[in-house]
């Protein structure tokens, strides 16, 4: 893997994305340990591997014998001294502050080998905002997955100045070994490849319902049907919440201050209403309950 062999990873974090992550690892072979502060994610967390190992088993993806490897090779604790003392890899998934990723960085760096890899699944923060607070720069990187991380193959890997080629390698090739094809960045950018392309394509996708040119049913039909995605832009803004596209579009606009990074139009009003997607009931299309 790389130069360096990966047999003990760390996964911090068992929400959305930690949990899944974990499992990827666990089923990849790896001794892993998933950490979280909160006994009720973690709880979570096991439950969803003990309803979705058999799941697997029973459509025929899994042996038997193979997802009880997995589930014995998978540990949950609170414990952060105990979880990750003897770890060759951490990937970093708590929650996205930045005071909090800087204080866990600080933390690992003091626990975990000196060898260990510290790698932060972040979506927004690049690792050279984290790298700082540790002795070991260069084994440091961002590995970042996508939800639900036990589907989805792409990872990106961004390779911060700090970060050695030896770091980027390895994370690299322990993506591989979990089933991902990963892409490597060879220098950080705010938003990574997959984001960024993404977030292009929403704005015109908004410009477009905006300017009266076409219905949000047409604009999605002409992006499944011409473009190939599995789904249209506002399809997945009502799957991911339309307060997740506000939030991130004034956030954009506090630190720039450009009009043009304001939310949409459509996106103010729906944001107002109250109407976020799915998980409303309704969105840019009518849910049922
Ligand atoms: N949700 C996504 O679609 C997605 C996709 C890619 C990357 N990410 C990134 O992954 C990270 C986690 O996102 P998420 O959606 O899984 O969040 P989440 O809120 O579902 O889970 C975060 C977990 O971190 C735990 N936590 C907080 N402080 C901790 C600490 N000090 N030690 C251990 N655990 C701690 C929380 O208890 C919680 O269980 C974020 O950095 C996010 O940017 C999220």
């Amino acid at each position: 893997m790389g130069d360096m062999k990966i047999g003990k990873i760390a996964v911090i974090g068992a929400g959305n994305m930690g949990h899944q992550i974990s499992l990827c690892c666990a089923l990849a072979g790896l001794e892993t340990t998933c950490i979280d502060v909160s006994e009720e994610q973690l709880q979570s967390a096991a439950s969803f591997v003990k309803r979705y190992l058999p799941e697997r088993v029973s459509r025929g993806k899994l042996s038997e014998e193979e997802a009880a490897e997995a589930e014995k090779r998978l540990r949950f604790t609170a414990s952060l001294e105990q979880g990750a003392r003897e770890v060759d890899f951490v990937i970093e998934a708590v929650t996205e502050k930045l005071d909090l990723k800087k204080d866990l960085f600080r933390r690992l760096d003091q626990i975990c080998p000196p060898q260990a890899v510290l790698a932060t699944n972040s979506s927004f923060f690049v690792s050279s905002l984290l790298a700082p607070e540790t002795d070991r720069p260069d084994r440091v990187c961002n590995m970042h997955f996508f939800n639900p991380a036990l589907v989805m193959k792409c990872v990106e890997v961004v390779k911060g100045v700090h970060t050695s080629a030896e770091t980027a390698a390895t994370a690299m090739a322990l993506a591989r070994s979990l089933g991902k094809k990963p892409v490597l960045l060879h220098k950080e950018i705010y938003g990574f490849l997959v984001n960024r392309i993404l977030r292009r394509i929403m704005d015109e996708a908004l410009y477009l319902l905006d300017t009266g040119v076409a219905s949000a049913e047409d604009i999605d039909s002409a992006v499944v049907n011409a473009l190939g995605h599995p789904m249209g832009p506002f399809t997945l803004m009502d799957l991911t919440g339309i307060d997740l596209s506000y939030h991130a579009a004034m956030e954009r606009y506090r630190k720039s201050g450009d009009p043009a990074d304001k939310p949409s139009p459509t996106v103010v009003e729906k944001y107002v209403k109250g109407e976020w997607g799915r998980k409303k009931g309704s969105g840019f299309y009518t849910y049922e309950k």
